[in-house]
């Protein structure tokens, strides 16, 4: 237990106390004042957060060894801006829980000053990524960072550079990841807690981190659900991910995403009060631009249901459906005015403020004709999981998955909506997706990448 500890986004204090608490149990009482008064260093923002911060490991070190001065720790525990200091290699240890603001919550002006001092910012950028970055310009030689955080930057396309920049400079030693997204009250997302070192010399190649994976109950603390395996990194920013280990399994099953040529969450509009339409509300709309939704709710196991829903797709497609182009609205008068009784609301979306695109396109890229292509759809959302096959109708809103086969693969849609509504294959999806709000399970791409699948249906393999 040597060197300075920093917590950069302090809050009230719980990490700097779990620091003392360490401290205590090293030292003797009479030592503790002046030891935590080098070793411990608190930031925040918020001047209440510091002065709880400052209260909080007072009364801890005062339990242990008597009163102190108010002044205890002023200079130790302060406001700042963290992004904003300039780094001092000064820290041994750097540990916290950094804040979680993505980039739709910033102003433009912020994330164009984070564009340009961060070297790994980039696209949907999220202020605790900019937490690794800098957190760790401030450690000496051979100190170590520890965050929690979203898991989300160990996959997300938009921390490729984050990746890149970690495996290239740094050591990442541990991964701890979890399965629940409901550790922290309001805040839906999947922790996991990231300890990376900064090397005393070069990095020859990336390290390789152990991941290990914790279930969370909620009266209990975690427990381990894996062995710690090694997930071997590269420096072209590749994700991180390794699927939760998995029983042993017959030869004759294949991981799904394996099998198929997509799997992916369905389509977002960024205003489907404008783009997602009922009976009447398709009327005046060129049919050529309609293509029937499914929903999560729709969809049943082995059947969808009708939503009598259709959403405008502004877009022309090439007769194979492989190629698409925003329309021109001079060529679709009924659309271009339905859009235009939506534009304001159309302009102020995430994707035209932000990101430049046009005021009437949708919020995801679109780049095939997604509704004419044969595939299997599930819900995101559910108790259990639901798999049907589309035959090449209906358009999948967000709150559904789609898997699309690969043409000439070894399992049609049929077959491997079949596979994925077995019950043992189900059940083993269910308990592997992350709960959500009340039961619910939430099967996202990755869950669903990782799932063994068998390669005959049951009845084959009944009758074999
Ligand atoms: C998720 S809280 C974590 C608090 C504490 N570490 C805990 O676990 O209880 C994030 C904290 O970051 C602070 N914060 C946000 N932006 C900051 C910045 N740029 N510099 C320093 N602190 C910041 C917020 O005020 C908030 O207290």
């Amino acid at each position: 237990m040597v060197g300075r500890w920093l917590d950069p986004a302090c809050g009230d204090g719980a990490f700097l106390l779990e620091f003392v608490r360490r401290l205590a149990d090293a030292v003797p009482a009479a030592e503790l004042p002046r030891t935590v008064e080098e070793r411990v260093f608190g930031f925040d923002l918020d001047i209440t957060a510091v002065d709880a911060a400052r209260v909080a490991v007072r009364e801890e070190v005062e339990r242990r060894c008597g009163a102190l001065s108010s002044a205890f720790l002023a200079g130790n525990i302060r406001v700042a801006d963290f992004l904003e200091l300039d780094p001092e290699p000064d820290y041994d240890v750097i540990a916290g829980n950094p804040p979680y603001v993505s980039a739709t919550q910033l102003t433009a002006a912020e994330k164009e000053r984070f564009l340009e001092r961060f070297a790994t910012a980039w696209g949907r950028l999220d202020l605790y990524t900019l937490f690794i970055e800098h957190g760790l310009r401030f450690l000496r030689a051979g100190g170590r960072l520890a965050y929690i955080t979203p898991d989300k930057w160990l996959g997300a396309a938009s921390n490729r550079r984050l990746r890149t920049h970690l495996a290239r400079n740094y050591v990442p030693r541990t991964i701890d990841r979890f399965e629940r997204h409901d550790l922290f009250p309001g805040v839906a997302t999947v922790p996991c807690v990231t300890m990376i070192e900064r090397p005393r010399s070069p990095v020859p190649t990336p390290a390789s981190p152990m991941v290990r994976w914790w279930s969370v109950d909620p009266g209990g603390g975690p427990q381990p659900v894996s062995d710690a395996r090694e997930v071997s990194i590269r420096s072209d920013g590749t994700p991180w991910l390794v699927a939760r280990p998995v029983p042993p399994v017959e030869a004759d099953h294949a991981p799904l995403g394996d099998l198929v040529e997509r799997i992916s969450v369905g389509v977002a509009t960024g205003l489907n009060s404008c783009f997602v339409l009922d009976a009447e509300g398709v009327r005046s709309i060129e049919p050529e631009l309609l293509r029937p939704v499914a929903r999560g709710r729709d969809i049943a196991v082995g059947q969808i249901r009708d939503a009598k829903r259709w959403m405008l797709v502004p877009y022309c497609f090439s007769d194979d459906g492989t190629a698409a182009e925003l329309i021109d609205l001079d060529e679709f008068p009924g659309a271009a005015a339905h859009l235009a009784r939506h534009q304001e609301a159309l302009k102020r979306r995430h994707c035209v403020r932000v990101w430049g695109k046009a005021w009437y396109d949708l919020h995801d890229p679109i780049t095939f004709d997604l509704a004419r292509r044969t595939k299997v759809l599930l819900p995101d959302l559910a108790q259990h999981p639901r798999f049907a096959v589309d035959n090449g109708r209906a358009l999948p809103l967000h709150s559904a998955y789609y898997v699309l086969p690969r043409p000439g693969g070894p399992l049609d849609a049929g077959a491997l909506a079949d596979a994925l509504n077995d019950p043992v294959v189900a059940e083993e999806l269910r308990t592997r997706a992350p709960t959500a709000k009340s039961g619910y399970r939430r099967f996202r791409a990755q869950i669903l990448r990782d799932i063994l699948v068998p390669l005959a249906s049951r009845s084959d393999r009944d009758a074999a």
